[in-house]
């Protein structure tokens, strides 16, 4: 597997004064407030006492740190610790622990923050989406990703980031509205992207988080949801991806999730919480429900429930379920050595936050970096990418308010951008909250800027009919068409939809009628996930953007211009239609309440796996991406090293760059394990982002050990309770896709 080594950035120069006083309370805050209201949640008291002749709990190992303190707290202070406290704290983030000053314990203070610092807290740097984050199929730019949300967070003081969204929904239902925040549909990909966030944040002193455990993958009666699924096919598709996360980035946080798995609601999940994550993968953090996710007192505690949140619903009665035994004082103390080990493995007891500076700049550069390197370039017919400014004289600009902004996903992952939002809208979707934001980065100045010669007019796209008039007279037009995604709703489909409070319509229309005026049309998406596109036959060239984040305009006008290659990668698959999913409809609840159904019989073949099991032809294949150059593989060979302590395989390859300028390719691996494994026919084992100059070619190696938290060459035996290599052949493959690869070797095993 990839796995690069990350290192943290040199500091930039401070230019931006966080307010001190944020007035502003998230949306989920706002909703928290209201619902207490309604439910009487009462706060606990804490008791701090000071204690004389305080042991000094400054070194030692973490666990005896964490030991230490709890020994000197009183059962007020450990119950004070489990719960959220109702209040959006000092800082209006999405939850809040008073801290403990007689022990030299801060506050902690919750804040959500998957693609940026999150719940309005203040403005912030609006990153582009995780999953473009996922589409640079690069640990090291993921890495500065986590670092922008790491430092911003401190910065305003919060140190408990509520982000790390690793659930594989782009593949379980790709309408999910919340696929924007995650890291696709593959669980090694997911997962090794996902450590390299966590591990940015960490580096932060902030106390990093991994969400939603587990099998959090539709919106729609998000609540009730009951997902049904084998324990071979969780343990090798979702809960691969946070065994990943969890062992391999040190991640103190794990938040479980809303739904309920095999009957059990997660929160009170005794098999995921304590069997898996805590026993199985040695887990030493503590599990927070998500927020009013908990169902009950003594059976989520006993389950492995660490810290109720945003309020103490029902952790309320911890104290009496101790005093009368149904939850055993050992669990309590457990819950709260757990909490100070996060607190001191993260930095957080030894560099308590302090407010401070945004880097703008500095963050502004990574987030527009992390855009270009993430863009997947998908169709590219007649070379008209990239374009030629000094030949142009006239281009069309059209659609998706691109003369002001891009789009942005909504929730609680949302951020508010610095500089403001460039327009804002309330979108009439079912339980909306906030509302959608389209970040300060006009596509059109940048496209402007990048051909000064040219006239560029701008078009809004209403009237297909004037857009195309628009279009007819440009030597280019470039359509932007985007879809909105948001926490609490899903898509009906993956067609561009109306979106009527933004003024959009008819988005299809308005690329064929401007694809019929100009032959050379380009279409540039702004989606959290993967679209239908009925008219990309019709057009030359389509550029994926995702939620290009606040620096979106200047990024997107490099790529099309070829001041950077595209060089980003399908984190997801894009269906031809929603028919080819394993659920064309998307199961709906029966009420607010009831729990219902909805059965995983895909199992673990997700995503691409799932494509290819049914021999189904995606609209574009899990791994795909053009660049403006060319490149091939040659002398690929396979050693296998499986019977050494280190068992591994290494596929050996050069790659060259057959074109005229310089790019990245990302060469990945696919396994084809023993057919009576019954396995997915492909899973991606190793992958390797490669930047080459026009004709250079460069002599890689992808090693994929076996013995790690990705298990790549195995599969999960319920029997054994155990990874096992099963007997059989194995097939190696290599290539630019999961659809374009070809075999390299063959290994036995055992
Ligand atoms: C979301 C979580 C989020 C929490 C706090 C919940 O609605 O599911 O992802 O962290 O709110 O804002």
């Amino acid at each position: 597997m990839n796995s690069s080594t990350a290192s943290a950035p040199a500091p930039l120069p401070p230019c931006y004064t966080v307010p001190v006083l944020h007035k502003l309370l998230a949306p989920s805050l706002c909703l928290a407030t209201l619902l207490l209201a309604a439910c009487g949640g009462s706060t606990p008291t804490a008791s701090p006492s000071p204690i004389n002749n305080t042991p000094d709990c400054s070194s030692g190992s973490v666990d005896s740190r964490a030991t230490c303190y709890e020994s000197q707290m009183t059962q007020a202070q450990k119950l004070q610790l489990v719960t959220g406290d109702s209040s959006a704290g000092t800082m209006g983030g999405a939850g809040f622990i008073p801290g403990i000053p007689s022990l030299g314990i801060p506050d902690l203070n919750f804040v959500d923050g998957s693609v940026g610092v999150g719940n309005g807290l203040g403005p912030a740097t609006a990153l582009p989406s995780s999953i473009a984050s996922a589409a640079t199929w690069d640990t090291n730019e993921a890495y500065k990703y986590g670092t922008v949300i790491g430092k911003e967070m401190r910065a305003y003081g919060a140190d408990v980031n509520l982000g790390g969204n690793v659930n594989l929904t782009a593949g379980r239902e790709p309408r999910d509205g919340r696929t924007f925040e995650t890291k696709g549909e593959d669980p090694l990909l997911a997962g090794a992207i996902t450590v390299a966030h966590l591990q940015g944040i960490e580096d932060q002193h902030v106390i990093a988080g991994i969400k939603h455990f587990a099998l959090n993958d539709q919106e729609s009666g998000r609540t009730t949801a009951n997902v049904i699924i084998d324990e071979r096919a969780m343990r090798e598709s979702d809960l691969l991806a946070f065994e990943i996360g969890v062992k391999q980035s040190g991640v103190q946080s794990v938040m479980c999730a809303y739904n309920l798995v095999n009957g059990v609601y997660s929160c009170e999940n005794s098999h995921l919480l304590t069997d898996i994550l805590k026993t199985s993968w040695g887990f030493p953090g503590f599990v927070m429900s998500d927020w009013w996710a908990t169902h009950s007192t003594a059976a989520a505690a006993n389950a492995g429930l660490d810290q109720e949140q945003p309020n103490n619903t029902y952790f309320s009665q911890l104290g009496a379920a101790i005093s009368s035994g149904t939850v055993p004082q050992t669990r309590l103390d457990d819950m709260v050595h757990r909490i100070l080990h996060a607190m001191i493995a993260n930095g957080v007891i030894d560099n308590p936050p302090s407010k401070g500076t945004l880097d703008v700049a500095g963050d502004e550069a990574i987030a527009q970096e992390e855009e270009e390197q993430g863009a997947v370039l998908l169709q590219n017919n007649n070379t008209q990418l990239p374009l030629n400014a000094a030949a142009l004289h006239n281009i069309a600009v059209i659609g998706s308010h691109a003369d002001v902004g891009v789009l942005s996903g909504g929730g609680s992952a949302q951020v508010q951008p610095i500089g403001g939002a460039a327009l804002s809208f309330k979108p009439l979707c079912p339980p909306c909250w906030g509302g959608q934001i389209w970040d300060p980065s006009s596509p059109l100045k940048a496209i402007q800027a990048a051909a000064p010669g040219a006239t560029v007019s701008f078009n809004d796209g209403s009237d297909p009919t004037a857009a195309a008039t628009l279009a007819a007279g440009a030597d280019v037009a470039i359509v932007f068409v985007s879809n909105w995604e948001s926490e609490g709703m899903d898509l009906p489909d993956l067609d561009f939809d109306d979106d009527p409070a933004a003024g959009i319509s008819g988005q299809d229309a308005l690329v064929s009628a401007v694809a019929a005026a100009n032959p050379h049309t380009v279409v540039v998406v702004e989606s959290g996930g993967a679209q239908i596109m009925p008219w990309l036959n019709q057009v030359n060239a389509v550029l994926e953007a995702w939620y290009p984040g606040q620096e979106g305009g200047p990024a997107i006008a490099n790529l099309l211009f070829g001041v950077v290659n595209p060089s980003g990668k399908l984190p997801i698959t894009f269906p031809a239609s929603v028919s080819q999913l394993p659920r064309p409809q998307i199961p709906q609840p029966p009420d607010s309440s009831t729990p219902f159904n909805v059965n995983y019989t895909e199992g673990y073949n997700v995503g691409y796996k799932w494509f290819d099991s049914q021999n189904l032809t995606p609209l574009f294949p899990f791994g795909f991406g053009l660049s403006y150059t060319t490149f091939s593989f040659s002398n690929a060979t396979l050693t296998n090293n499986l019977s050494g302590s280190n068992p591994n395989i290494q596929i050996s390859f050069n790659l060259q760059n057959t074109g005229s300028v310089a790019g990245a390719e990302v060469a990945q691996v696919y396994l084809q394990m023993p057919a009576a494994l019954n396995e997915a026919p492909r899973r991606l084992i190793g992958w390797l982002k490669v930047s080459l100059n026009p004709g250079q070619t460069q002599s890689e190696t992808i090693e994929v050990d076996e013995n790690t938290a990705a298990h790549p060459l195995s599969y999960w035996d319920p029997t054994s309770q155990q990874w096992q290599l099963g007997s059989g052949t194995y097939n190696v493959y290599l290539g630019d896709s999961s659809r374009n690869t070809t075999l390299v070797g063959t290994f036995q095993a055992p």
